[in-house]
């Protein structure tokens, strides 16, 4: 709270010292050209102290993502861009984009950077991967939890003077104990979402992946082809990056196939999973529930299906939302822009193939 409040603060407060010329005046300490960066939103005070000791920083004062004719129009001069998962870096910006040298997205994913356009303009490009793992496998057993054992309806039930006795079979959902959990993509946060899973007493861990993973052995993971993923899971969860080939990949024949008795986990990209068909999977039984951190679009409009089931959680892409963890990408995603520009390695650069 207090921190989304020094956040706002530091926001507006930048927006005016940029209007009175404050960061003209420290611009004119130095002698040698300071890059430019624009960052789209409002930033912790570390973070503008890292990226101001040596760049003309210009923000978005927002806690909003910037509006794409704000973005077009600050794009055109500046050496670096400070952005995030909500800011669509394709070629319209691009193009705008003379100076460009560095975009760092304080993001894991990148499927909202145009990567072949980046690519053909040499551009650099910083992300921070590690730095989300944990946060993001502690909320994603958070949502199976909340998911599996009906923590929502039952806490609405209580407060809507539902709990009208100990009932041996009411809110009864479905365990950890002895169950198949499934991994569609087995990178760091569902390895780390399956360590967390294992002290449940699991049975058994699979995963499905383009090639065998080094780290499954020491998990006890096994590798699937993804029907029998589909078929085996008790519990599914997604954890893969978004591409064209994850793209809907869960859609109505991938729910026919699972157990009617399994829980779907999506914490990776809405786009993974075609959303009408998870609706109707729903309402049909054809799975017994699913908990949802990422939909499509983003925010999923209130009157959504989705928000009428009971048999759904969902909550507005909170992973990685635990404050150490979100001032961690914040600053590396500043490193990251200042390494660049000045020429040194990245510490968490996306290489390029
Ligand atoms: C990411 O960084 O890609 C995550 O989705 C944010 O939580």
């Amino acid at each position: 709270m207090i921190y989304n409040k020094a956040v706002h603060f530091l926001g507006i407060k930048l927006r005016k010292t940029a209007k009175l010329g404050y960061l003209t005046s420290i611009k004119n300490l130095s002698t040698m050209a300071r890059p430019k960066v624009y960052v789209t939103r409002a930033m912790n005070r570390e973070v503008m102290e890292i990226l101001g000791k040596e760049c003309d920083v210009t923000t978005w004062p927002g806690s909003d993502p910037v509006p794409s004719t704000e973005l077009l129009k600050n794009i055109e001069e500046v050496d670096g861009l400070f952005c995030m998962l909500t800011d669509k870096i394709g070629k319209d910006v691009l193009d705008k984009a003379k100076n460009l040298k560095v975009i760092s997205t304080m993001s894991a994913g990148y499927d909202h950077l145009d990567i072949e356009e980046i690519k053909k303009r040499g551009i650099k490009i910083g992300y921070t991967p590690e730095t989300l793992t944990d946060a993001t496998a502690e909320l994603t057993v958070g949502l199976l939890l909340a998911t599996c054992r009906r923590l929502m309806e039952a806490n609405a039930a209580a407060r809507e003077g539902k709990w009208l006795t100990w009932s041996p079979f009411w809110m009864c959902g479905n365990s950890l104990k002895n169950a198949t959990v499934g991994f569609f993509g087995f990178g760091r946060i569902g390895q780390e979402i399956a360590r967390r899973l294992i002290p449940f007493k699991t049975k058994q861990i699979l995963y499905t992946t383009r090639s065998e993973n080094a780290e499954a052995k020491e998990i006890g993971a096994l590798r699937v082809d993804f029907d029998s993923l589909l078929q085996n899971s008790d519990f599914l969860i997604v954890c893969c990056s978004f591409n064209e080939s994850t793209r809907e990949k869960f859609d109505l024949s991938a729910f026919k196939k699972m157990k009617n008795t399994s829980v779907f986990i999506n914490t990776a990209r809405g786009g993974v999973v075609k959303q009408d068909d998870l609706v109707l999977a729903l309402k049909n039984k054809l799975i017994w529930g699913a908990g949802l951190d990422v939909t499509t679009p983003e925010p999923l409009p209130v009157e959504h299906e989705l928000f009428k089931l009971e048999n759904c959680v969902i909550l507005p892409h909170i992973g990685s939302a635990a404050t150490d963890c979100r001032l961690e990408m914040a600053s590396l995603t500043a490193r990251n822009i200042l390494t660049a520009l000045k020429g040194e390695n990245m510490p968490s650069e996306l290489v390029l193939s």
